[in-house]
């Protein structure tokens, strides 16, 4: 499962980005304006920081056809290669999403609440789709089971699709579809720290440092004693 930040926040994907094998990075137009800054530079900033061969993910804002595809071609010049077109899964991004995989431009069909949606981007040509598990959770449906369905559909049916789970709210979601073995998911900075935070976990590797300690002195380190 690929795994991506879904986040604008640059000194947050910088961290992240250090510590975790992270693939790239998703952004919506809500997350982009929680930074209060230009979303352009917002994206440029962002592409510098993951380098060329990870992925960024951009919304394009209209929905009508022709204009998502303007919105498109101004994103991938922008942000260049490895970049995927987030459109959303609605009859004029369906239209758009077709036109734009017979220019090779790649897209994710997004704002997924249900199967046949999903069904729809992909079978337009999106290279993924993007339910939103804890928003569909939050409507008394469950958001896992929704994109298990999907994963079904898109195997039973052959398509080349890859899902991209999104809106978590806690590591257990991502943790169901792990298991499920979708292509991707993408998390707030806080859900992905959520996967390691842990106090046992950190107590067992205290213990290991205490332990050292008691043996080789205060802290040192192997490179110390060899
Ligand atoms: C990603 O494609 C979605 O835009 C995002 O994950 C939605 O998350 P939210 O439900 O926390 O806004």
């Amino acid at each position: 499962m690929k795994l991506f930040i879904d986040d604008a926040n640059v000194k947050e994907i910088r961290r992240l980005i250090d510590l975790y094998p992270i693939d790239g990075v998703t952004t919506n137009p809500t997350i982009l304006s929680k930074t209060g800054r230009n979303p352009i530079e917002v994206l440029k900033e962002i592409r510098e920081i993951i380098g060329p061969e990870k992925t960024i993910f951009a919304q394009a804002i209209p929905v009508e056809a022709k204009a998502i595809i303007r919105d498109a071609h101004a994103i991938v010049k922008l942000l260049s290669e490895n970049t995927i077109v987030k459109i959303p899964s609605i009859p004029e991004g369906f239209k758009a999403i077709r036109m734009l995989k017979e220019e090779g431009i790649h897209t994710c069909g997004t704002v997924v609440y249900t199967p046949l949606q999903a069904y729809l981007a992909a079978k337009a040509g999106a290279d993924y789709v993007a339910p939103y598990v804890n928003r569909i959770d939050n409507m008394g449906y469950d958001g896992v089971q929704v994109v298990q369905k999907i994963q079904d559909i898109l195997t039973l049916h052959n398509f080349d699709t890859e899902i991209l789970a999104a809106s978590f709210k806690n590591s257990n979601q991502v943790l169901a579809l792990c298991e499920y073995g979708i292509g991707a998911a993408t998390c707030a900075p806080s859900v992905i720290d959520a996967f390691v935070k842990n106090i046992a976990i950190d107590g067992a590797v205290n213990d290991f440092i205490n332990d050292f300690a008691k043996a080789a002195g205060e802290g040192k380190t192997m490179y110390d004693l060899i």
